[in-house]
């Protein structure tokens, strides 16, 4: 008797364990988030590591995500790109390293079960490659002049609001253009666009001198060594491709002795990039830079993630966003420009942790 009692009571015990195993199990699977493979090309770009905290951010509670750095080399984001996928990564989002890389990219997903790529920042801009796989698609900007028309109407217009920025009164701008990496899509047309609006406005420019500062701050700080020494009160307007680059110029002059209390200065030039980094914005706030272009990293961030999610629910990845995919399956945010007068709506958009 007292035995059967014994094994019912074992068997009782042996169930409720199993039972409590069993859907403590059960939890976990169902608290287990979907893996969001998402990378940035590297993390010496500024821009692109807000764009990689938006992301971050924009995944809390959606899914679990580690965005890599690419280290600006190939080979390392492929290798990361196969981890992804082997951790069984529902979506892929990356801003390449190498553009021309994407159909490896491509070809990886498509081999571990179709996974869709969300490409950003960089755009992949040979179409046949986007048409390659229909669950490639693109976040990114505003395209054709990335930004550059606005940044050139806002020279325009700071150049007639301050007859005093034509310091030799030849009725031109002369000028100093920070191009960014020749390889990346947005670096030419920026170069091309920001002219072009200077010109579209009737005014006339004098191109001192031009080259690329690699979207960087401490390259463009070196070229612009040069050129202070070279044209010192000469440059009237210094253009910027990104901020990054503008931020490598202040710097340069202001060793120089430009610039040293904003607008107030003795020696001013005026700067204006393009993306509206915060580190940027204290620097238009104190008149130290003119202005910027709002390129918006937290936006983007977001658009991935949501999209990421409608993939991984079946959904059509537009579903429930309030922005457009147009024919090249490319999402694209607008840029606003940015002076001392809206600061507060682009401190807004880089309010993340
Ligand atoms: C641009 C951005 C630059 C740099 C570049 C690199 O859109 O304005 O700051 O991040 O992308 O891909
Ligand atoms: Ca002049």
């Amino acid at each position: 008797m007292k035995r059967k009692y014994m094994i019912l009571f074992l068997c009782f015990v042996i169930a409720v364990a199993l039972t409590a195993c069993g859907s403590s199990n059960n939890g976990g699977n169902q608290d287990k988030l979907p893996i969001l493979g998402a990378g940035i090309y590297s993390a010496s770009d500024n821009f692109n590591s807000y764009i990689g905290k938006a992301i971050t951010n924009a995944s809390k509670g959606v899914f679990e995500v580690n965005v890599e750095d690419g280290q600006n080399d190939q080979s390392t984001q492929n290798n990361q790109v196969d981890t992804m996928l082997a951790k069984g990564a529902k979506v892929i989002a990356l801003s390449v390293v190498d553009v021309t890389a994407a159909p490896r990219i491509i070809e990886k997903a498509k081999e571990a079960g179709n996974v869709p790529v969300i490409f950003f920042n960089k755009e992949i801009t040979n179409s046949y490659v986007m048409q390659s796989y229909d669950r490639a698609y693109f976040v990114g900007s505003t395209g054709v002049d990335y930004g550059a028309t606005i940044q050139g109407q806002m020279i325009v217009d700071a150049w007639k609001k301050h007859p005093e920025f034509d310091k030799n009164g030849d009725g031109k701008l002369q000028i100093v253009n920070l191009i960014g990496d020749p390889g990346h899509t947005a670096a030419l047309p920026r170069s091309t666009f920001v002219k072009k609006a200077i010109k579209d406005a009737g005014l006339d420019y004098e191109l001192l001198a031009e080259d690329t500062g690699m979207w960087l701050t401490a390259n463009a700080k070196d070229k612009m060594d040069a050129w202070i020494s070279k044209f010192g009160d000469r440059i009237e307007f210094i253009i910027a491709a990104n901020d990054a680059m503008a931020l490598g110029a202040l710097a340069s002059i202001q060793a120089a002795g430009f610039n040293t209390n904003g607008k107030d200065s003795k020696k001013y030039i005026p700067i204006i990039g393009i993306d509206a980094l915060p580190e940027m914005l204290s620097k238009i706030q104190s008149g130290e830079v003119l202005g910027s272009v709002l390129q918006d990293a937290k936006t983007q961030g977001e658009v991935i993630v949501k999209m990421a999610k409608n993939l991984v629910d079946g959904k059509d990845p537009m579903d429930g966003l309030e922005y457009q995919m147009d024919k090249d399956k490319a999402v694209r945010i607008p840029y606003k420009p940015v002076t001392a007068e809206n600061l507060a709506e682009a401190k807004e958009t880089y309010a993340m942790n």
